[in-house]
């Protein structure tokens, strides 16, 4: 061989091997480079700005999402869920909460909490009054002589403090708020942090903890409007609703509670065999009269027995069912009946009359005023701790 040929054949086996390491390098690399595809699949949680309250205090929303797709954002002011995704059964994700695309049009006068957490007390007191250890509290009157939800600035309408966490399966939001000792009449510095989870079952966990530095009440809840067609233009009368509650909890015209609980056989009120939400919502019956529709706390079976299913919602056309389990001894249905068409929805058009119900789990209303309903106090020491899952699937 003579020198040409030899240094030809040498430099040929240098980039041979020069190419195998290379390769062997980009292998490894490899495994290291997340495809699109697998992208799809992580469970994770994104920040973006969503603006300024009217009074300059910057709002953020968070998108937590999981490996099937699901996607829920939520945004720091009022703990609101301002879009929740969802499969039909042929896979279609959509949308299937009411809301807006802006902090202006949430901070809008008579926004009826749409998606938001309420606090201090969900649901109504009669009065706007109540009493502890003989001291009377007066309370905003904000639904003609009653208080609803909190007050003027409830929970909904306040920013809180968020923080993520992520693991491999679950993407969780923790939010808390200080609620200051009078703060829309109620005693005591109540601090509160409500923790959002999504996991891969679809599924979202609702935890909601409180402790307090003087004797208060205490009922929160989650406010989202759902439209499980996921086309907000229409009314959500075909849903069908199981609700596991023997009992109702009967009101007065100003939709306080009268102290009875009433037996739901024979009436509108029995949802314990699935029935649409339209079925009876317009028959001759005084409570429905008094509700403009439902609008009220049934009190759940078995409330011993903690975490449980409490309801059901199916929309057959396009198969999503949701089911609400919690260890609250009540759920209100409110079927969105002073929705009057005159809020834009974030799909065009306006929201008009039940295009959204809630099933908000809770304490019965004006518990504060009802010695013989489940108490709401919560004293110095106690954690007060109550919790509600979201589970989506298919039929
Ligand atoms: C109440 C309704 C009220 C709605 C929001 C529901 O929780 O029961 O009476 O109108 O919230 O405005």
């Amino acid at each position: 061989m003579n020198t040409l040929k030899r240094s030809f054949y040498v430099m040929t086996l240098v980039g041979f091997a020069l190419l195998s390491i290379q390769c062997k390098n980009e292998k490894k690399a490899d495994t290291n480079i997340i495809t699109v595809e697998e992208m799809k699949n992580l469970v994770t949680i994104t920040k973006e700005s969503f603006g300024t309250t009217s009074d300059s205090i910057p709002v953020d929303k968070f998108i937590l999402k999981n490996e099937k797709g699901m996607e829920i954002s939520v945004i720091t002011y009022g703990g609101i869920i301002t879009s929740w995704t969802a499969p039909d059964k042929n896979g279609e994700y959509k949308d299937i909460v009411l809301g807006f695309d802006s902090i202006q049009k949430y901070q809008m006068p008579g926004v009826p909490y749409f998606g938001a957490l309420i606090g201090r007390f969900g649901n109504r007191i009669a009065n706007a009054k109540f009493s502890l250890d003989g001291t009377e509290y007066t309370l905003a009157a904000n639904d003609g002589k009653n208080h609803l939800h909190g007050g003027v600035k409830g929970f909904d309408k306040v920013v809180w403090t968020a923080s993520e966490v992520l693991t491999d399966s679950t993407a969780s939001l923790v939010l808390t708020y200080l609620s200051k000792d009078m703060e829309e009449g109620y005693p005591g510095n109540l601090e509160t942090k409500v923790t959002y989870t999504l996991n891969n079952d679809n599924n979202l966990d609702v935890v909601y903890e409180a402790t307090t530095d003087k004797k208060t009440v205490v009922n929160l809840t989650q406010h989202s409007y759902f439209n499980l067609s996921g086309d907000f233009s229409k009314p959500i009368l075909d849903h069908e609703v199981t609700i596991n509650a023997d009992k109702l909890v009967p009101v007065d015209a100003t939709l306080i509670p009268t102290g009875q609980l009433t037996d739901v056989t024979n009436t509108p009120f029995d949802f314990r065999q699935a029935k649409t939400i339209g079925k009876d919502i317009d028959v001759k019956d005084e409570q429905l009269k008094r509700g403009g529709g439902y609008d009220h706390c049934w009190a759940l079976n078995n409330q011993n027995e903690g975490m449980r299913l409490a309801a059901t919602a199916y929309h057959p056309e396009s198969g999503r069912v949701m089911e609400v389990l919690t260890d609250e001894p009540g759920i209100q249905l409110y079927t969105g009946n002073f929705l009057d068409g005159t809020l834009p929805s974030k799909q065009g058009g306006t929201y008009a009359h039940r295009t959204g119900f809630c099933l908000e789990t809770q304490h019965y209303p004006d518990s504060p005023n009802q010695k013989d309903f489940p108490s709401v106090i919560l004293s110095p020491g106690e954690n007060y701790i109550s919790k509600t899952s979201f589970k989506f699937s298919v039929k």
